[in-house]
C-alpha cells in the first residue's frame, strides 16, 4: 500500500451520501430473489455486466428493478448490516443513510417493516462495530408532492429515529421547488433537510434547494461550478456538498475524473466531502472513491485530511463527538508525511 492509500484507510471518516438500496450487491439481490420466490434468472456476473449506464435515468431503471427483491424485514436488516461491514472495512465511523420509502411502499412493503429493520441494524452496528448512524428519509422527486406528504405523515411516528429528509431520483424536470410544502412541514417537525441538486440539473436547482427548501447540505452539487456567485455563496454560508466521484463518472456527469471539479470546490473554501452514493453499482465503496479522485486530481495528504475533516464537519453528529473525531483526524494528519 502506498503512503496515501494508508492515510485514506487510517483516517476515521463519515459517509454522508449513501443510499441503502444502492448497496444491494448482485449476490444479495439473487439471494433475496430466491428466498422470496421472485424469478431472476441471471448470475451475479451477468448482472454486473449490465451496470453500464448512459445517464441517471438509465441507472435508476436498474436500481428500482433490483429493489423489488427486497421484501421482508430480514432482507432490509441483512442489506443494512452488509453495508455496515463494508463501512467498518473502510474505517467509516459515522454514516448518514438515505432510504427511499416510496420505492418500497408502492410494492406493498409497509413503512414500519423496512424502517424498523434499518433502525435495528443501525443499533446493532453501533453496538458491534462502534459505528454511529442517522437515517434520512428521501422523497422521490419524480412522484407528486402529495405522495411525499403522505410518507411524511407515516414518518411522524418515527420522529425520534429519523434525522431528516432528502430528495432524490430523476432530477431534470423535477426542481426542488416542487417539494416546498413537504420540506416546510419537515422543518416544522424539527427535521434536518438535504437535497440532491446539480447532479444533472442546472445551478438554478442548487439555488432553489437552498432558498426554497432551506437545506443544510447539497447532495452532489457538481454543476455549482458553472455559477461563480453560487460558489461564493456555498463557501460563505458554509453549505457542504456531498460529492460522489465514482457515481458521477459512471452516470456520465463527468466524462473523466481528471475534469472533476472537487479541487475547485476545496480551493474556494467550500466544505466538499467524498461519498459513495450507490457503491454496489458504481465500482467502489468510500475508500475507493477517495483513491479514484486522489489519483485523478493528484490530491496530496493535506487534501485527504481536509476531506476527512469535512466529512465530520458536514455531518449531523453532536458537537462533542464531532470535536473528538476531528481531534483524531488532526492527530493522524499532524504526523502524516508532507502535511
Ligand atoms: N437514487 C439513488 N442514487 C441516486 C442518485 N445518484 N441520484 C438521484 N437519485 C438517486
Ligand atoms: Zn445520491
Amino acid at each position: 500500500m502506498s503512503q496515501i492509500d494508508t492515510l485514506v484507510q487510517s483516517l476515521p471518516k463519515a459517509e454522508l451520501h449513501l443510499h441503502i438500496e444502492g448497496t444491494l450487491e448482485p449476490e444479495l439481490a439473487i439471494k433475496f430473489a430466491r428466498r422470496n420466490g421472485i424469478p431472476l434468472n441471471v448470475g451475479p456476473e451477468e448482472l454486473r455486466r449490465a451496470y453500464d449506464f448512459k445517464n441517471l435515468q438509465d441507472f435508476l431503471n436498474v436500481y428500482y428493478r433490483a429493489t423489488d427483491t427486497l421484501r421482508t424485514r430480514d432482507d432490509f436488516y441483512e442489506l443494512t448490516m452488509h453495508y455496515f461491514r463494508r463501512a467498518r472495512e473502510n474505517n467509516i465511523v459515522h454514516a448518514e443513510i438515505f432510504y427511499d420509502p416510496q420505492a418500497h411502499m408502492r410494492r406493498g412493503v409497509k413503512f414500519e417493516v423496512f424502517t424498523e429493520a434499518l433502525l435495528e441494524a443501525m443499533r446493532d452496528a453501533r453496538g458491534e462495530y462502534g459505528i454511529s448512524s442517522n437515517l434520512i428519509l428521501s422523497f422521490l422527486r419524480d412522484l407528486p408532492e402529495e405522495d411525499a406528504l403522505k410518507v411524511l405523515d407515516e414518518a411522524t411516528a418515527f420522529l425520534n429515529d429519523i434525522v431528516g429528509v432528502g430528495l432524490d431520483s430523476a432530477e431534470v424536470g423535477n426542481p426542488p421547488s416542487k417539494f416546498s410544502r413537504a420540506f416546510s412541514m419537515a422543518k416544522d417537525l424539527g427535521l434536518m433537510r438535504v437535497a440532491h441538486a446539480g447532479e444533472e440539473g442546472p445551478p438554478e436547482y442548487v439555488w432553489e434547494a437552498i432558498e426554497v427548501l432551506d437545506v443544510h447540505r447539497i447532495d452532489h452539487g457538481v454543476r455549482s461550478v458553472e455559477d461563480d456567485s453560487l460558489m461564493h455563496f456555498l463557501a460563505e454560508r458554509r453549505i457542504p456538498l456531498t460529492m460522489c466521484p465514482l457515481s458521477n463518472l459512471k452516470l456520465k456527469v463527468v466524462n473523466d475524473l481528471r475534469d472533476y471539479p472537487l479541487r475547485e470546490f476545496l480551493d474556494r473554501g467550500i466544505i466538499a466531502t467524498v461519498n459513495s452514493d450507490d457503491p454496489a453499482y458504481f465500482g467502489g465503496y468510500l475508500n475507493e472513491n477517495f483513491l479514484a479522485v486522489q489519483r485523478a486530481l493528484n490530491l496530496g495528504p493535506e487534501d485527504i485530511c481536509t476531506l476527512a475533516s469535512n466529512s465530520i464537519l458536514a455531518s449531523f453528529i453532536p458537537g462533542d463527538r464531532k470535536r473528538e473525531l476531528l481531534g483524531k483526524i488532526d492527530e493522524i494528519c499532524g504526523s502524516a508525511p508532507d502535511s
